[in-house]
């Protein structure tokens, strides 16, 4: 086998962001071992990966992160040097129903991996040779009014099982770091969107039914306002913390590109009319306001100003061109969106994979 100048744990590589992050590390750091370890939850796709299978510097794991023990031996298998942990369960909504899951994966399975990453590095780890890089949400800070942003100071104030898990995970990742030494990163991102998102989220849900020319459903009035960013960017932006981010620190990612729900529904709606739209009745006509989710947070902005001003990120696409190759990508993949619906993703492993699992 190669040598490589690190070996690189990527988490829930499988998913939505992770897929996005896993294609930016391998394709350009050849340098770099990735391995990718995901459970292929329902949210877990590898027909995301497609053009990445095969690669010699590229292995897949499935691999469950609440398995203390499978863990431990993945880390002493591959000596990995480092970890970026993408690997959750995501989804509001079905925290609402099931919020035992979001326990178990975000926070007990987060522990898992820090426990194995302190044996496997020691305490007072090497900064610059070994990193734990954390990926969050914005949702930890809570819901802001109409006025203000989230910073990398605000309190935390997480109101929905899965932020809680999220902010969970967020504290005891920074305790490791003041406890042991070990050598962590922490951002907080706002709503991605983009390929790849699995259809129960609001924009690849909006896409798929304006498709199907089913009803477009709105929670409450519309008026929650959310603060989007092209998945690629934010996926730029943790290949940039990794690589010059201060350990013990905590970036804001955003975009800066506040709608509420209601305006981007409709901007959604004309952008695929623009596109697609063949049967005369405006989209617009199928929203149907529904019942509101249970404390639905309000308002989350962030002011992304650290990592601008001390790593020169910035976005790359504006909201109007990133959902218009978004909602593309979507009507040209089709048969992506058909598979995830339809459960027939699932499939692709055991073809790949040669296995009946
Ligand atoms: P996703 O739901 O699309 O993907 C999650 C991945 O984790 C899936 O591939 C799934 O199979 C895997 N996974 C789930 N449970 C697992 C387990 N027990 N063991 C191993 N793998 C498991 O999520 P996403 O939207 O890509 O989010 C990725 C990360 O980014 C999460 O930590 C999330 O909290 C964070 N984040 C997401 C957003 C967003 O807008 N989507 C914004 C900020 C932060
Ligand atoms: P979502 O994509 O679930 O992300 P999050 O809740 O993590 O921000 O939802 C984004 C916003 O869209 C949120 O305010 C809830 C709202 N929403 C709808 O109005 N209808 C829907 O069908 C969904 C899934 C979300």
């Amino acid at each position: 086998m190669a040598d490589f100048e690190r070996k690189i744990l990527i988490t829930g590589g499988a998913g939505f962001i992770g897929s996005h992050v896993v294609r930016i590390f391998v394709d350009q750091y050849p340098q770099y071992q990735i391995v990718n370890l995901d459970k292929l939850t329902y949210a877990g796709n590898l027909e995301n990966l497609k053009d990445v299978e095969g690669k010699p510097n590229y292995t897949f794991v499935k691999a469950d992160i609440t398995d203390e023990e499978q863990i431990e031996a993945i880390f002493n298998d591959y000596k990995f040097d480092s970890v970026v942990h993408l690997a959750a369960e995501s989804h509001v909504d079905r925290s609402i129903h099931s919020p035992k899951e979001f326990i178990m994966t975000n926070i007990v399975g987060t522990v898992n991996l820090l426990n194995s990453a302190r044996a496997s590095w020691g305490d007072g780890a090497t900064e610059g040779k070994n990193l734990f890089y954390h990926i969050s949400t914005d949702e930890v800070y809570g819901s802001l009014g109409a006025e203000g942003l989230f910073t990398e100071t605000t309190p935390y104030d997480p109101h929905s099982p899965y932020s809680a898990s999220k902010a969970s995970s967020d504290h005891i990742v920074r305790a490791y770091f003041h406890t042991y030494g070990l050598p962590i990163i922490i951002s907080n991102c706002s709503n991605n969107y983009g390929p790849n998102q699995f259809p129960e989220k609001l924009i690849p849900l909006m896409v798929h039914n304006l498709k199907q020319r089913k009803a477009l459903p709105v929670y409450g009035k519309g008026e929650n306002v959310r603060d989007w960013l092209y998945v690629g960017d934010h996926a730029a932006a943790i290949d940039l913390l990794f690589h010059k981010g201060t350990v013990g620190e905590t970036y804001n990612i955003g975009g800066s590109e506040e709608r509420n729900n209601l305006e981007l529904v409709k901007q959604l709606c004309r952008i695929y009319d623009e596109l697609q739209n063949d049967d005369g009745l405006k989209s617009e006509e199928l929203i149907e306001f529904v019942q509101d989710r249970p404390g639905h947070d309000f308002r989350y902005a962030i002011d992304s100003s650290k990592i601008q001003n001390e790593l020169g990120w910035k976005p790359a696409h504006t909201f109007e061109q990133g959902m218009k190759s978004t909602v593309k990508w979507y009507l040209e993949n089709e048969e992506w969106l058909n598979n995830v619906t339809s459960g027939e993703y699932k499939k692709y492993y055991e073809l790949q994979y040669n296995t009946g699992n």
